[in-house]
Parts: structure tokens; C-alpha cells; sequence
């Protein structure tokens, strides 16, 4: 079997990690390399964990959520299905099984906003850990802040918690915004759309998914 560990070594792997956020870093994106990739992955086996699903279920979340951003290096336009693709090849060099590659580029395949959707366990893991990954050390410039929303909003976000509370029967995002960076308002103007995505992802789990603002409940 396969291991996340092993996926984690492999230099390959790194390499396209590495190359895919240097595409998006032309692209004036925010940082989507190993910080991003090693948190979503930690994020996702957390869900499928505290959920309940098998040990070999949380590794191929993990596995998924490592290498879901790989497509970046193609485009990013369609990275998830390019990165699903450039997934397949390599865990299939690697020796996985295909029941277990189907899953993993399934949920790749399924993950980027505009065709997202939570299709599998480990879709909807990797949606939620994905699109709940905003944070200040994602911005790479500061000189942006005044130009780039996306770098505004990730800037004045000082504190992020993902919790799950599988008894309660929901996730909450909870983040603590510096106001003055950047208006509340502006977090929904570009994150409105994905914070549904998680409700529809929460919902794959009959959860639902909540956001709190500066202790407020916004969603
Ligand atoms: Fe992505
Ligand atoms: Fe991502």
C-alpha cells in the first residue's frame, strides 16, 4: 500500500508542488505550496478522522489533499482536472491500487470552485480543509494589500480554527480579522462562494457548517 508518508517523500511530488506555486506566484496568486498543501492535508485526515472512517480512508484524504494543487503547474484554469490527471500517473507508478487512485482523483478532480463538488468522503474533507485555508502568511507581498483583494482579506486574517465537533453535528470556521485591513464585507465579496462550497461539503456529512467572525456568527 501506498502511504502518505511515502507520497510525502517523493521527490517528484515535490518537484510539481514546488513548480505549481512558482506558476501562481507569476500569477500574483497567494502561497499554495507546501504550507498550503501539508495543512490541508493535516486538516482533511483530521475530518475524516473525528468523523469516524477508517485508517486507510484518513490516508487517502491525506494523500488527495497533499497533491490536490499539482494541476497549477499545467494552468489554472482546470488545475483540478489537470492536477487529477498528473495525480493518476504518479500514484499509479507508485503501485496504488486503482479503486484507491479513483478515489484520490475523484476528489482532486472535483475541488476547484467552479466545478467543485463533494462527490466522494474524500472530496468533501478536501473542500473544507481547502477552501478554509485563509490566513496572513498566504500573502506574499504586502505591497498588494492596497491593489489585490485576495492578499487584503488573507492579510487581515490574524487568526484561523477550523473546529469539528462531529456530537454537535457541525463545523465552524472561526476567524479573528483585523477590520482595519480589510471590511467583513470584503471577506464575503470573495469568499461567499466558497463558504457555501463547505456547507454543501458539511452537508455530504449531514453537518452543517458555520462561520464565526471576530466572535460573531456571520453564517
Ligand atoms: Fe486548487
Ligand atoms: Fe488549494
Amino acid at each position: 500500500m501506498v502511504t502518505f508518508t511515502e507520497v510525502k517523500n517523493n521527490e517528484e511530488i515535490k518537484t510539481y508542488i514546488r513548480m505549481a506555486d512558482e506558476t501562481l506566484k507569476s500569477l500574483k496568486f497567494t502561497e499554495h505550496s507546501f504550507a498550503h498543501v501539508v495543512r490541508c492535508a493535516d486538516v482533511a485526515g483530521q475530518i475524516l478522522s473525528r468523523l469516524g472512517y477508517d485508517r486507510r480512508t484518513v490516508e487517502l484524504g491525506q494523500i488527495a489533499a497533499y497533491m490536490h494543487d499539482i494541476g497549477n503547474v499545467v494552468n489554472r484554469i482546470d488545475h483540478a482536472q489537470s492536477g487529477a490527471v498528473m495525480a493518476f500517473q504518479l500514484l499509479d507508478k507508485m503501485g496504488m491500487l486503482p479503486n484507491e487512485i479513483a478515489k484520490i482523483v475523484c476528489a482532486i478532480g472535483n475541488h476547484d470552485e467552479s466545478t467543485a463538488y463533494p462527490v466522494n468522503e474524500l472530496a468533501a474533507a478536501l473542500i473544507i480543509a481547502d477552501k478554509s485555508d485563509v490566513r496572513r502568511s498566504r500573502v506574499r507581498d504586502k505591497a498588494d494589500l492596497d491593489i489585490d483583494i485576495h492578499d487584503r482579506v488573507n492579510y487581515a486574517v490574524e487568526k484561523s480554527k477550523l473546529t469539528i465537533d462531529p456530537e454537535e453535528g457541525k463545523f465552524t470556521l472561526s476567524l479573528t480579522v483585523d477590520e482595519n485591513i480589510s471590511p467583513i464585507s470584503e471577506y464575503f465579496e470573495i469568499f461567499l462562494g466558497r463558504m457555501l462550497l463547505c456547507r454543501r461539503a458539511a452537508d455530504y456529512f449531514n453537518m452543517k457548517f458555520e462561520v464565526t467572525i471576530n466572535s460573531l456568527k456571520v453564517m
